[in-house]
């Protein structure tokens, strides 16, 4: 598959088969990912693997965050369990972090080229085979998640990526047309 043709077929993915993902592969991936753009090479990023436990424990967290809007207490357990059962049978999750430079134009860069590394991660697994599914949220900056990830002081979480073999891949959303959103400035 060449770069375009990643580009215009990757999607998020809902629903992954129970096919592991190896160590090697993910390792691969990363080490393609690491080429993204970054200014002054600050390559600011880290990536954080999540185990079978880290993966429940981040899930407990996010579980118990999703109870919390729902009023009946078995439904609210029930929700709680399913979430966390859900991220623990992940075939894989790899939490992004970011280190935060106390410069605020640095730090800036530094998330954009997080995210960078983010989508070359996820053009990577597809181009490999594999479907990935990019999520973020206010449990990046909860404590609890923050502990259950391993992510110390210094460094924020930007994203978590959810990755496996596709069980079904979705039909192509909608966009604009590019056409639409460009302007040539003479
Ligand atoms: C920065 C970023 C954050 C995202 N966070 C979430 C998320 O928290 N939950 C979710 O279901 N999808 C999340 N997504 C996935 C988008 O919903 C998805 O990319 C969008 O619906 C377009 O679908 P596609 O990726 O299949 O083209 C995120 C995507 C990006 C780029």
């Amino acid at each position: 598959m060449d770069a375009l043709e990643a580009l215009r077929t990757r999607r998020s993915i809902k629903q992954f088969t129970g096919r592991p993902v190896s160590r090697e592969e993910i390792e691969r991936l990363l080490d393609v990912a690491v080429h993204a753009p970054n200014h002054r090479m600050t390559q600011p990023w880290h990536f954080r693997v999540l185990g079978p436990d880290a993966r429940r424990a981040y899930g407990e967290v996010l579980g118990a965050r999703k109870a919390k809007k729902v009023e009946d207490p078995e439904a609210a357990r029930a929700v709680a369990e399913k979430v966390a059962d859900g991220e623990a049978a992940l075939p894989a999750m790899i939490a992004v972090s970011m280190t935060l430079d106390e410069n605020p134009e640095i730090r800036e860069e530094d998330y954009a080229a997080t995210m960078m590394v983010v989508q070359n991660l996820c053009l990577a697994a597809h181009a490999t085979g594999l479907g990935t599914h990019i999520k973020t949220g206010a449990i990046m900056d909860d404590p609890r998640a923050r502990a259950a990830v391993g992510v110390p002081e210094g460094e924020r979480i930007v994203a978590t990526i959810q990755m496996g073999e596709a069980a079904e891949v979705p039909a192509a959303k909608p966009r604009r047309q590019a056409a639409e959103v460009t302007t040539w400035v003479p």
